[in-house]
C-alpha cells in the first residue's frame, strides 16, 4: 500500500477509472455531505423521507455488502475492486481504490488506503446517497416542493439508465476463472416491454400517492422496494409480496391423459431467472393416492443456465424463460393416483454451492405457487 496524500490520490483513482469501461467505474465520489444535511446515512435521509427509508431498509440493495454469500465470495476474490463498483459504488464507501494494474492483471490492482473511508456507509450497500448524492447535490426525477438541501434534475433517474449501469454489465476476462454476466437491461431491450413503455422502474419501483417527505403534498412517488424474486438474504427481511408478483404464470388441469402443466413468464420484464446465472425456478408435480400416500416418481422442470467455472468460464445450456414465452407439458398419471400437488419455487444456489461457501442456514428459496389437482 502506497499513499502520496489523500487529494492526489483520489486523483489518481479517479484517472485510474476513467481508463476503465463503465461497468468497472464506481458510481460517484461522494465525499461532500449536500448543505442543509448533516450526514449521508439512510437513517438520517429517513428523518424526512420515512416511507423510502422503510422500503428500502428491506430491499436486497441495502444489503448488497452484508449480504452472507457476498461476503464470502469477495473474501476469497483477488478481482475485489471489481466487486465494491457495484456492491458499495460510492469512492468513500471503499476501503482502499486501484490505482493500476500490475501487468494489466485485473487480479493485480495497485491500492491505495481510502483515508476518507466511512465504514458505515460502507454497511449500507447501495444506499440512498449511492444513487442519489453527486458532488453535495441530490439528483432525482424532478418533484420541485422546497426540499432543504440541493437538488438537480437527474434524466437518469428518469427511465432506466440508472438501473442498467448495475444490471447491464457482459465481459469477459480471458484466463481468469470469472465472467461478468449481468444481461437483464439487453433481455428487456429485445422484449414486447419498451414497445409497452414499461421499464426497470414501472415494475420494481411501482407508484404510490403520497407525500416524498414528512409534511409535504401528497405527490405520485416510487415505492423503493425492488423485490425481484423475494429470496430473503437475512430469513424473515424482505419486501412484501404485493411489491412485484412473481415472474411465473403456472396453470394446472387434471384431464385422461395427464396432468396439463402451463408455465409461462408472465410478469417479469427479462428472462425468469435474471441476472445471477446460479438462479433459476422449478416446477415439481407429485401424486398422491386417495389414503394420502405418494404414489410414483416427482416430476421436475428446471429454468435456469448450466456453467462450468473452471479452468475458464462456460455456459452449457439455458432452459429460462423468455418474456411472455410459455411452455406446455403433460404429465403422466401414475396408476392410483388421485391429486397431485404443483409447486413452483425460486432458487438461489444449490445446497452443494451452499455448503462449499459454508452458508448453514442462508436462505436459498422461496416458494410462489402451490396448485392442488383433482380430476
Ligand atoms: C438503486 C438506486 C436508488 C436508491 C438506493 C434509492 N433511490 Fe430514491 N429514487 C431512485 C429512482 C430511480 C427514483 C425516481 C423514480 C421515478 O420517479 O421514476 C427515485 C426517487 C426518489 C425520490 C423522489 C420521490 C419518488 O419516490 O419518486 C426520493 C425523495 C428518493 N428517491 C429518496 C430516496 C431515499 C431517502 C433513499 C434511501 C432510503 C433512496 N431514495 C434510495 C433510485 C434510488
Ligand atoms: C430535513 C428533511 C430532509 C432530509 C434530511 C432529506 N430530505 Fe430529501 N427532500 C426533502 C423535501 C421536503 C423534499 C421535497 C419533497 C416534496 O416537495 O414533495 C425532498 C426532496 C428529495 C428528492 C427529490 C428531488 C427531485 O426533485 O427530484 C430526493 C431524491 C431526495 N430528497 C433525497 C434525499 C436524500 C438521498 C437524503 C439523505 C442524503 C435526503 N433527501 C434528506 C426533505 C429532506
Ligand atoms: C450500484 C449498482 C446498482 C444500481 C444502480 C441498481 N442496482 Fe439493483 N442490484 C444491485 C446489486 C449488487 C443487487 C444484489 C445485491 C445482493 O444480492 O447482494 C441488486 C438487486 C436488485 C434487485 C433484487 C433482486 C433480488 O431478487 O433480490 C432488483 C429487483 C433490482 N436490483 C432492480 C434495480 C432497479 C430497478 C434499479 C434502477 C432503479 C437498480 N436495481 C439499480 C446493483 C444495482
Ligand atoms: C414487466 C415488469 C418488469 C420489468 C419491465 C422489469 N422487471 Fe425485473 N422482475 C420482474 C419480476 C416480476 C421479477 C420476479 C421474477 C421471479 O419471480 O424470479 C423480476 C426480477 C428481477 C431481478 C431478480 C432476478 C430474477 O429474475 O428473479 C432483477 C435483478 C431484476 N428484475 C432487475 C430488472 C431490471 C434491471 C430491469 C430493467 C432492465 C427490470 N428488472 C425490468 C418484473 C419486471
Ligand atoms: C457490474 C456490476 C456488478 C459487479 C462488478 C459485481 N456485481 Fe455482484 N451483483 C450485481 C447485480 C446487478 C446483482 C443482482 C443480480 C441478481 O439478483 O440476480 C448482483 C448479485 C450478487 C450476489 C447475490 C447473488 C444472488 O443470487 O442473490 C453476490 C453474492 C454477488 N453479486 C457477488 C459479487 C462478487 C463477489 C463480485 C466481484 C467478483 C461482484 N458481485 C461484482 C452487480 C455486480
Amino acid at each position: 500500500m502506497e499513499s502520496q496524500g489523500a487529494a492526489a490520490d483520489l486523483q489518481r483513482a479517479q484517472a485510474f477509472f476513467d481508463s476503465r469501461p463503465l461497468y468497472e467505474r464506481p458510481l460517484g465520489v461522494g465525499h461532500t455531505v449536500p448543505v442543509g444535511l448533516g450526514s449521508m446515512s439512510a437513517a438520517s435521509c429517513g428523518a424526512c423521507h420515512t416511507e423510502i427509508y422503510e422500503e428500502w431498509k428491506v430491499s436486497t440493495h441495502a444489503l448488497a455488502w452484508e449480504d452472507r454469500q457476498y461476503q464470502v465470495e469477495i473474501a476469497k476474490s483477488d478481482n475485489r475492486w471489481l466487486c465494491l463498483n457495484c456492491h458499495t459504488p460510492l469512492l468513500a464507501q471503499q476501503d482502499v481504490w486501484p490505482v493500476g494494474l500490475i501487468d494489466d492483471d485485473v487480479e493485480r490492482p495497485q491500492l491505495v488506503d481510502n483515508s476518507s473511508f466511512d465504514a458505515d456507509l460502507r454497511g449500507e450497500g447501495i444506499t440512498c446517497a449511492s444513487c442519489h448524492v453527486r458532488e453535495g447535490v441530490i439528483h432525482g426525477p424532478g418533484l420541485g416542493g422546497e426540499p432543504p438541501h440541493p437538488v438537480q434534475v437527474d434524466t437518469d433517474f428518469q427511465s432506466e439508465a440508472l438501473c442498467l449501469r448495475c444490471h447491464q454489465a457482459t465481459a469477459t476476462y480471458p484466463g481468469k476463472t470469472f465472467t461478468c454476466v449481468f444481461n437483464t437491461g439487453q433481455e428487456w431491450a429485445n422484449g414486447p416491454y419498451p414497445a409497452e413503455g414499461k421499464n426497470c422502474v414501472s415494475c420494481h419501483m411501482p407508484e404510490a400517492q403520497r407525500p416524498a417527505a414528512i409534511g409535504g403534498p401528497v405527490r405520485t412517488v416510487r415505492q423503493h422496494w425492488w423485490r425481484g424474486a423475494g429470496i430473503p438474504k437475512v430469513a424473515g427481511v424482505h419486501p412484501p409480496p404485493q411489491a412485484n408478483p412473481p415472474g411465473l404464470g403456472l396453470t394446472a388441469a387434471w384431464q385422461a391423459d395427464g396432468v396439463h402443466i402451463d408455465a409461462v413468464n408472465a410478469n417479469a420484464g427479462h428472462y425468469l431467472p435474471s441476472g445471477d446465472p446460479e438462479r433459476w425456478v422449478q416446477v415439481v408435480v407429485t401424486f398422491h393416492n386417495g389414503a394420502g400416500q405418494a404414489v410414483g416418481e416427482p416430476w421436475m422442470q428446471r429454468y435456469g443456465q448450466e456453467w462450468t467455472w473452471w479452468p475458464e468460464p462456460e455456459k452449457h445450456g439455458d432452459t429460462r424463460l423468455a418474456p411472455r414465452e410459455s411452455r406446455s407439458y403433460v404429465v403422466p398419471l401414475p396408476s392410483g393416483a388421485s391429486t397431485a400437488t404443483v409447486v413452483a419455487s425460486s432458487h438461489r444456489m444449490s445446497e452443494e454451492t451452499a455448503g462449499y461457501h459454508e452458508l448453514e442456514g442462508y436462505p436459498l428459496s422461496v416458494e410462489t405457487h402451490r396448485l392442488t389437482v383433482r380430476p
